[in-house]
Order: C-alpha cells, then sequence, then structure tokens
C-alpha cells in the first residue's frame, strides 16, 4: 500500500509513545519506508532501538550525535519525507510548531519539511481542552497542517476523557489520507450499497447471494479518502467499517430500497454496488418450516422492487452509477442496463471469470459511461477499483 513512501514519524513524550511502535510496525508492513526521529523525553518512555528494529532505519534523537552519511540530518530526512507524522503529538511539541520554535531534532526537521504534516495528538483531557491548545491546534490547521482528533475513554492518568491516542487502523487511514487523498470529493455526500440481501424463508433460513459486501466496502472507503461525506447501505456486518463512513445495516431488499431513497434526495452521488435478490419468498413463513411436516416444500417467490430502477427515475441532479454482474455478452448487457435504468456510469463485471465478482479481492471491470464511451481495466484489487471508480465520476461530476 505505502511502497516507495518515505514516511517520518516523529515521537515525542507522551505515555502513548508506545503505541507509536505498532504505528512504525505496520507502516513498514505496508510497505512505507519508515525513519523515526525521537525526542529526548519519548527516548526516556520507550528504547529507540524498539524503533529501530521495527522501522529499520537508524533512529534519530539527538541533534549532535554522529551519523553514519554526510547529508545534514535534519535537512536530509525533510527532503526524503513524503509525510511526517508526529505520533504521538504532546502539547509541548504542538505548542512548539505553531509557534514556529525550532529547538531540537525534531522540532528542526518539521521545521524544514515540505511534506504533508499530520499530527497525531494524544494527552490528559485537560491539557487537550486547554485554551492555549486548542489555540495551537487551530493556528497549525489553518497552516495546512492535518491534525487528528484524540479518542475519548481511559486515559493513562487514571481519568476517563478525550485525549486517548486514536486507534492504529484510524492513523493509517489519515496517513492513507494525506500521501493519496486530492480532495476530489470534497464537499459531496456519497451513498454506496454493499453485500448481498437476504430474503427470509422462516426464522432460520434465507435467500441469498454470494455477494461478500467487499467491492461496495472499497468504493465508500475511496470516496471517504476523497473527503466525501460517506454512508454505505450494507446488507454485511462482518466487515471492517472503513473509517470515516456511516453505515446503515439492512437485510433485505425491501429495506435497502427504504434506507437508499431516503438518503436519495440529499446526496450528489450514488453507487448500486449491492447484489439484490431479484425475488423473495411470497409467503415467510412466521415458524420454522419443519421437515416432518412437508415431504417436499414449494416457496413461491415474488419480484422485488428495482431500487436501482426507481432511483434513476427519480433523478435530478444526482450522479447514479450501477453494476453489472453478467456470465456472458456483458458489455451488451451493461449497455442496456445502463440505458434503461438511466445511470451516469455502469460497472459490468464478468462474474464468471476467475479472480472477479462475488466473494473475491479482486475484480476485473469495464466502465460505461452515457456518453457511450467505456473503459476497459485489468484485475486490480477490489480497493484500487474502488479508488478508480471514485476518480472516474470525480472526473464528471
Ligand atoms: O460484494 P462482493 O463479494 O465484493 O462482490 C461484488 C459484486 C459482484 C456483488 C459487485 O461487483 C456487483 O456486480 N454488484 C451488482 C450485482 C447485481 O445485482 O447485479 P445485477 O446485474 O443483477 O443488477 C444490476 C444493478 O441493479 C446493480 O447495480 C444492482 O445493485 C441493481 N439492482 C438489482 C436488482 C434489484 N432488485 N434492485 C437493484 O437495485
Amino acid at each position: 500500500m505505502f511502497e516507495g513512501k518515505h514516511i517520518v514519524v516523529g515521537i515525542t513524550g507522551g505515555i502513548a509513545a508506545y503505541k507509536a511502535a505498532e504505528l512504525v510496525s505496520q507502516l513498514r508492513q505496508r510497505g512505507a519506508d519508515v525513519h523515526c526521529i525521537m525526542t529526548e523525553h519519548a527516548a526516556q518512555l520507550v528504547s529507540p532501538i524498539t524503533f529501530g528494529e521495527l522501522s529499520g532505519n537508524d533512529v534519530t534523537v539527538n541533534m549532535f550525535a554522529n551519523i553514519s552519511h554526510w547529508d545534514v540530518q535534519h535537512i536530509a530526512l525533510a527532503r526524503l519525507a513524503d509525510l511526517f507524522v508526529i505520533a504521538p503529538a504532546t502539547a509541548n511539541i504542538i505548542g512548539k510548531a505553531a509557534c514556529g520554535i525550532a529547538d531540537d531534532m525534531l522540532s528542526t526537521t518539521l521545521m524544514a519539511t515540505k511534506a504533508p504534516v499530520l499530527f497525531v495528538p494524544a494527552m490528559n483531557t485537560n491539557m487537550y481542552e486547554n485554551p492555549i491548545v486548542q489555540r495551537n491546534i487551530r493556528t497549525l490547521r489553518e497552516a495546512g497542517y492535518t491534525v487528528m482528533e484524540p479518542e475519548s475513554g481511559h486515559l493513562a492518568c487514571n481519568t476517563s476523557g478525550k485525549g486517548r491516542f486514536p486507534k492504529t487502523e484510524a492513523i493509517l487511514s489519515e496517513i492513507e489520507k494525506a500521501l493519496f487523498g486530492q480532495h476530489l470529493l470534497r464537499g459531496k455526500k456519497v451513498i454506496v450499497s454493499a453485500g448481498g440481501t437476504k430474503e427470509n424463508i422462516d426464522p432460520v433460513r434465507y435467500i441469498g447471494n454470494r455477494s461478500s459486501g467487499k467491492m461496495g466496502y472499497a468504493i465508500a472507503r475511496a470516496a471517504a479518502m476523497e473527503d466525501a461525506d460517506v454512508t454505505l447501505v450494507s446488507c454485511t456486518e462482518e466487515l471492517p467499517v472503513p473509517e470515516g463512513v456511516r453505515v446503515r445495516y439492512v437485510q433485505n431488499a425491501r429495506e435497502m430500497k427504504q434506507a437508499m431513497d431516503a438518503l436519495f434526495d440529499a446526496c450528489d452521488v450514488a453507487v448500486m454496488a449491492a447484489a439484490v435478490s431479484d425475488y423473495r419468498t411470497k409467503n415467510e413463513s412466521p415458524r420454522k418450516i419443519k421437515k416432518e411436516d412437508h415431504d417436499a416444500l414449494t416457496i413461491q417467490l415474488e419480484l422485488n422492487p428495482d431500487i436501482l430502477y426507481g432511483l434513476g427515475q427519480k433523478k435530478q441532479h444526482q450522479f447514479l452509477v450501477g453494476f453489472a454482474a453478467e456470465t456472458n455478452d456483458v458489455i451488451e448487457h451493461g449497455k442496456e442496463k445502463l440505458e434503461r435504468k438511466n445511470l451516469d456510469m455502469l460497472v459490468a463485471n464478468d462474474v464468471s471469470q476467475a479472480g472477479a465478482g462475488f466473494n473475491v479481492s479482486t475484480n476485473i471491470a469495464s466502465l460505461l459511461y452515457r456518453d457511450h464511451t467505456m473503459e476497459q481495466f485489468p484485475i486490480m484489487t477490489k480497493e484500487e477499483l474502488g479508488r478508480v471508480i471514485i476518480r472516474k465520476i470525480a472526473e464528471r461530476l
């Protein structure tokens, strides 16, 4: 994910310094070249050796220590960085950065960098809420730095409140956004449906399909990366909800229609990636059907509403995207669905191909547009395809 990216992690002297070890490890596991700078206070809390081992690079603490190469170290790291992350960021480093103080290795390197900077504050609630700290955070944001919100919960000082170091996943997501996000959907509301609907037969059985929700979740995540306000309408509770994304869980086609219809008027982009059952059971049994009562069983089905078609009918300013899961004549069927459902874009995937479609981590897709143009893409991860789809939507908004 972060291959080829140089990330400088500044660790300051808060008790959460030990949690930065996990962050550094995860960044390296995701392919980043990680360089750590620790303040003297941080080095009292966690040994620089830990960060050296986890990052695979020398750790810098002292500005005047011997270094193994010629470049002036703080300038070298400042130049090298694609991203600077201060985690944890104490009130002290926030104050120094906001006031332009550069009096040690970390603050000097920070001052010298032109890379984007992400602060991850972690401290006691009273310190965090101190008006001077809040003013300094505002100053940093106005200067173009990103400052994450700390979490609320139990704190090392044995109190509870706002100031906890965020979860590693949340920080990684902010890092991804800082490295790759282009704010393409800032101010836009995006709704995405994901997963396979389940139509009850009785309280213990249902008619479902093989959709895992991965494709829809990847699109929601990619939209959030581009600063959209994203709501997922999801049939699965198994997948982790992407950072910054709201989720509404639904079970069957009628619930999904209700949720999508309710959100549609106020949205700018709607993407139907869910696999919706075309039929539902006509007479759902309120009690478990017993085999002793039936030698053979016939379940009658009735048509479900076509949610996407309905959205196409009432579309005004919205950009509407549908999927087509096909096994033959993929493009022809896709074109027909694009027209009939009044879509702006259609993602056609041939679900009979290996590595495409249901319940795999990759997909092979063609994007069909309203102006009759088309783009075909090779196999890629659903995360990558999600980003492609969001970029293409943003280009056409
Ligand atoms: O979830 P994954 O495991 O990651 O798999 C991804 C996927 C294969 C489910 C996804 O890539 C995909 O193709 N989703 C659409 C599946 C589908 O229902 O296709 P369809 O060709 O039957 O329907 C066409 C479009 O109409 C779809 O956007 C569908 O959401 C929508 N639809 C269908 C039926 C219905 N009653 N209401 C609808 O809104």
